[in-house]
Formats: structure tokens, sequence, C-alpha cells
């Protein structure tokens, strides 16, 4: 019998965007792009059943094996430190890490930084690597709003087109991670439906090769 591939997708834009390199790899499931609010799409014709998952919540299906492979962004990945396979580099949803702070902001070392992120082990990480003492204020969106208020001296975030930074006016005080989205695996699904999982990554692999200029 054929073992389905059980996937979870993150919600939101980069999900459609890799359920499409999925689709062109040969993995498609047409009634994913009917309107609803299911979450459980399969095509059992070509062994896949893909799942919409909150992004930050990935990890936690792919580790727990409720799905055997899974996309989430890098960030994503090293923030909650996920114990999974990390097998391939899709090249899609690239972005930076990157410290901002109000254009004038001057960093006043006889005080701890305040820091306001939602990747909190990632920025105690990057300030650890400085020997930078920090008080880190754990928010869970609108980040730029921040050192705005007076509520951070700087913020932990990704920035992708710094457009969200431009119209708030912050700056970049340095990019420390590339950031794209990864197909991430459950261990034993891998030792387990190894065939499944080595024919998604040649189909995927075989896409991003052509698939460069799409990002
Ligand atoms: C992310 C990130 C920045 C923005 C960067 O926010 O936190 O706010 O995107 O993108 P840009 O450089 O292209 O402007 P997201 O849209 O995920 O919303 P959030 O505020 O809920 O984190």
């Amino acid at each position: 019998m054929r073992k389905i591939l059980n996937v979870a997708l993150p919600k939101g834009r980069l999900g459609e965007k890799v359920y499409d390199l999925f689709e062109k790899a040969g993995y498609g499931c047409p009634t994913i792009k009917e309107p609803g609010r299911r979450l459980v799409f399969e095509n059992l014709e070509k062994g896949i059943r893909f799942f919409w998952v909150k992004p930050s919540d990935v990890g936690v299906y792919v580790e727990r094996g409720a799905a055997d492979v899974g996309v989430v962004g890098k960030d994503v990945l090293t923030e909650y430190g996920s114990d999974v396979y990390e097998l391939l580099d899709l090249g899609i949803g690239k972005c930076s890490m990157a410290v901002a702070a109000k254009a004038d902001f001057q960093d006043d070392r006889s005080k701890p930084l305040v820091v306001a992120t939602k990747f909190e082990r990632i920025a105690k990480r990057y300030y650890a690597e400085q020997d930078r003492e920090i008080d880190i204020i754990r928010l869970n969106g609108s980040i730029e709003l921040a050192p705005l208020l007076g509520l951070s001296d700087v913020i932990v975030d990704i920035v992708e087109t710094g457009a969200t930074l431009r119209e708030n006016g912050l700056v970049v005080v340095e990019r420390f991670a590339d950031i794209s989205a990864r197909l991430i695996a459950n261990k034993s699904s891998f030792k387990f439906k190894t065939n499944g999982v080595e024919n998604l990554v040649d189909g995927l692999r075989k896409q991003i090769g052509t698939n460069k200029s799409d990002d």
C-alpha cells in the first residue's frame, strides 16, 4: 500500500507560494484552492495530504509526527528549536533578521538595552554573542510600534522590503541572519517514509532550480 505523506503548510501568503511549488513538483491537490475554511486537503492518487497550520506551529506538528514534513521560515525554526531534520532551503519567503531603531538612537552601554521582539530566543542569543546586557519585551506583532512609543530602545524583527520600518521612521541597525522557507521532516517519518520524502525533495529541488526569479 502506498504511504501517504502528510504535509504541514504555513497558512497565509508564504503558504500559497509554497503550495504552488508543491503543485509544480507534481503534488497538486486542486481542492485546496476552493474558497472555504477547510484545513485538510488530500490527493490520494499523488499520495499527499496537506494541512494549513499556523506558521509558528508547523514545527510542533512535524516534531510530534502529526505531519511527516512541513514548511517553515528559518526564523520560526530557529526560535522554536524544533527537533526535526531541515532538508531543503526552498528559496522563497526570503527576508533578514535585523535589529532596528529610531534613526537618532544612540546606544548607552551603561544600561541594559531594551529590546522588543517576537523572537525572544534569537534576540537573546544575538545579544549574548555581543556580550550586551538586555531587557527583553516579548510582543506578538506590530513590533515597530515599540521604539516609537518609547516601550523599547530597539527591535529584533524580520525585514523583507523594509517598508514597515521606513513608514514608521525606523532604520536597520544590523541585519544578522538570512531567512527563507525550509522543508523540514519528522525524524521517524524520514526513516519509515524514506522514498516518499526523497521523491518530494527531488521534485521540489528541480522546481527551485527553475524558479529562481520567482521570489
Ligand atoms: C512582518 C515583520 C515586519 C514586516 C516586515 O510582520 O514583523 O513588521 O513583516 O516586512 P517589510 O520589511 O516588507 O515591511 P507581519 O506582516 O508578519 O505582521 P506582524 O506585525 O503581525 O508581525
